[in-house]
């Protein structure tokens, strides 16, 4: 009764979370898990990677699509944010028609409120992400926190190129006493290296393949970092960007894997991570790679 034929296919699509809640009673059995992949749509090879270990970790899978207005901080971003929901439909059946997506309307989500709750994530928002993108992971926590709360998942699978909203999406769930196993996945990369993204999409082709130089510095950073200091290390990433023109380096930031919070000296025992992010025209690329 809710399963609507979209693009031929036998998956089970709701755009209203009433109608959601109800089938996934229906499905739901006391020992019954459910695995939940939450995206923003325009779906690449991570994604579907992310969707095929919830597939195999849990009895039903829930995939949300939804290109969250809140978590945006620049307008023109989230216009132009690609949005393919009868391509994503087609790779998702694909894969397989046991998945439950649910792409809901902004009405559904926000209700006539479209605004962000206030988050304390302990410090980890204040960093990179959360300092080139003010009041972006208020609106990650607020779309998250409902759709865990729409969805209850036994288990969400979130990916490892967005590192720092794995962590905060941690804490948010450890602060609120959720009831959901939080895990992160492996990034999924294009043949050249680049980390998979929705907004790959945008790059020209000659873009696309020249976007290879992200990874492989960081992969040479990492190198450094190995004999050199970190600010030596920094210096090396400032340096390698300063001669090009097309690729333009927002911030490279050598962290602690578990505060986010930048290093000046290493010290043993501790685990550090390279994030950066980079502008090509107006697209912005995030990447990040463990030091350890
Ligand atoms: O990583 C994303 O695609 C988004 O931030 C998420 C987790 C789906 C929330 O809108």
């Amino acid at each position: 009764m809710f399963a609507l034929n979209f693009n031929n296919t036998t998956m089970h699509i709701f755009y209203g979370k009433v109608a959601l809640i109800a089938y996934l009673k229906t499905i739901k059995t006391e020992n019954s898990s459910v695995g939940f992949v939450p995206t923003m749509g325009a779906l690449h090879q991570g994604h579907l990677a992310l969707m095929q270990r919830s597939l195999n970790e849990n009895d039903d899978t829930v995939v949300s699509i939804f290109v969250n207005p809140t978590q945006f901080n620049n307008q023109e971003d989230l216009a132009k944010y690609p949005r393919t929901l009868e391509e994503d439909v087609r790779k998702m059946s694909a894969l397989s028609d046991k998945i439950i997506l649910y792409a809901p309307t902004v009405e559904d989500i926000y209700e006539g409120h479209t605004v962000s709750q206030s988050f304390d994530f302990d410090g980890l928002e204040n960093q990179m992400e959360g300092k080139f993108r003010p009041g972006h992971f208020n609106g990650v926590g607020t779309i998250v926190k409902r759709l865990f709360e729409i969805i209850t998942p036994t288990n969400a699978y979130f990916g490892e190129k967005d590192f720092q909203q794995l962590q905060i999406v941690k804490k948010m769930v450890e602060k609120n006493h959720l009831p959901v196993n939080v895990i992160g996945c492996p990034i999924f990369r294009e043949p050249n290296q680049l980390a998979m993204s929705s907004r790959n999409e945008r790059l020209t082709p000659d873009e696309r393949q020249e976007a290879a130089m992200i990874y492989k510095i960081l992969t040479e950073a990492k190198e450094i970092f190995h004999t050199k200091t970190p600010e030596e290390t920094i210096e090396f990433v400032e340096n390698s960007f300063k001669s090009n023109t097309k690729f333009e380096l927002e911030y490279f930031v050598i962290a602690d894997e578990s505060t986010l919070l930048p290093i000046n000296h290493k010290s043993k025992d501790k685990n550090y991570r390279a994030f950066i992010a980079v502008f090509v025209n107006s697209i912005r690329l995030i990447d990040t790679i463990s030091l350890n």
